[in-house]
């Protein structure tokens, strides 16, 4: 049996890479496609719903399959100095690709808008970390502007690698299921993860006949560009992870929606988060809060017979783990309640 190595290796015939390239890898990848019934039984029953979770990824979130990609490209084009604008995954994974290749990382953030799991991965792999005074997409244009002044690699998802790399999350599904799903839902944000998905389903039903989803992506409310149709300029949401307001690779987000037979929506943060809940309670999976934004998605348009699910498949990629945002999470309760260690005040608690 061969060992499992990760995205490039597994699927190295289907990316574009250049040459020279250096695989840098984490054993990323191979993430599990979970069935959810209990959930699919509370939006409404009568179809196959199924989590493809990203944030059992080595660094907790989807990233990791882009990132091995640019860079093992990265490093085979000579770089020593890596650089990103981010929500805080990119980030984390960026850090720890540039740490196991030996290359500096630079990562700016968003200041005071970065859930406290991702700024300590960043830190922990070892990053230079700059807080900007402003928003993602501030510091999206300034990294792109740096990265064309002098020889620093940008790592993006403008870098066209992230796009090839996460194209594979695409491929397994298609591997696990034998076909593509009917419906596949996912939170956008600066929109690099829908184009890649559909670019990689494309490539595989060229291939292999493997089908075509519809691609519902989700936006929050609060930061919904490709719905509103104009840039936001200060989009807010709970969900930080996606609280950007001019999506780089918005245009082709809107293409691969429309030419998916799908589309963009929006949700409100208070149904994020009782969707974040609710797939914890229901499956015991806890996503951190944009990763429930695709599912929140699906429910509300169940919901308001807008899509009809029956006897068909739904994939509903999640992105990042729980752990990353454990703050939301600890402001569902005021405080755990503390007893003394006696069996007679614990069997009064639980109504024994
Ligand atoms: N979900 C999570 C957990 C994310 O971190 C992101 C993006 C998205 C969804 C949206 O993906 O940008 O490809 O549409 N996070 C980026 C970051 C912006 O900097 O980590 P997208």
């Amino acid at each position: 049996m061969s060992e499992y190595q990760g995205v490039l290796h597994r699927y190295s015939e289907m990316l574009h890479l250049p040459p020279g390239t250096r695989p840098i890898t984490l054993l990323e990848g191979n993430t599990p496609l979970i069935p959810a019934p209990r959930l699919a039984e509370q939006l409404g029953g009568g179809f196959e719903l199924y989590i493809k979770y990203e944030g059992l990824n080595p660094t907790g979130s989807f990233k990791d399959r882009g990132m091995t990609a640019a860079i093992s490209a990265a490093v085979g084009e000579g770089a020593r100095v890596v650089i990103c604008a981010s929500t805080g995954n990119t980030a984390a994974s960026a850090a720890a690709y540039a740490a196991r290749a030996g290359l500096r990382a630079v990562v700016l953030i968003p200041q005071g808008k970065v859930a406290a799991g991702k700024l300590a991965g960043a830190i922990a792999y070892g990053a230079q970390v700059l807080q900007v005074e402003g928003s993602f997409d501030d510091a999206l244009q300034i990294v792109v502007e740096i990265s064309q002044k002098h020889p620093i690699c940008l790592v993006n998802s403008l870098n066209p690698y992230r796009i090839e790399g996460q194209k594979t999350a695409a491929f397994e599904i298609c591997d696990r299921l034998g076909t593509a799903p009917e419906w596949l839902c996912l939170p956008v944000g600066n929109a690099g993860n829908i184009t890649a998905y559909w670019a990689g389903f494309r490539q595989y039903d060229a291939l292999r006949g493997t089908g075509l989803p519809h691609l519902l992506g989700v936006q929050a409310a609060g930061a919904a560009p490709l719905v509103l149709g104009h840039p936001v300029e200060r989009p807010e949401t709970v969900a930080t992870a996606i609280r950007i307001g001019r999506p780089a690779r918005g245009e082709q987000a809107l293409q691969a929606a429309e030419e998916s037979g799908g589309r963009i929506i929006a949700v409100t943060d208070e149904k994020i988060l009782s969707m974040q809940r609710l797939l914890a309670a229901t499956e015991g999976i806890w996503v951190e809060p944009a990763s429930a934004a695709g599912l929140a998605g699906l429910a509300h348009e169940i919901a308001t017979g807008r899509l009809r699910v029956r006897s068909q498949r739904v994939v509903a990629v999640c992105t990042g783990h729980g752990l990353k945002d454990p703050d939301i999470v600890i402001q569902w309760v005021s405080k755990p309640l503390s007893i003394p260690p006696r069996i007679d005040l614990l069997e009064e608690v639980l109504a024994l």
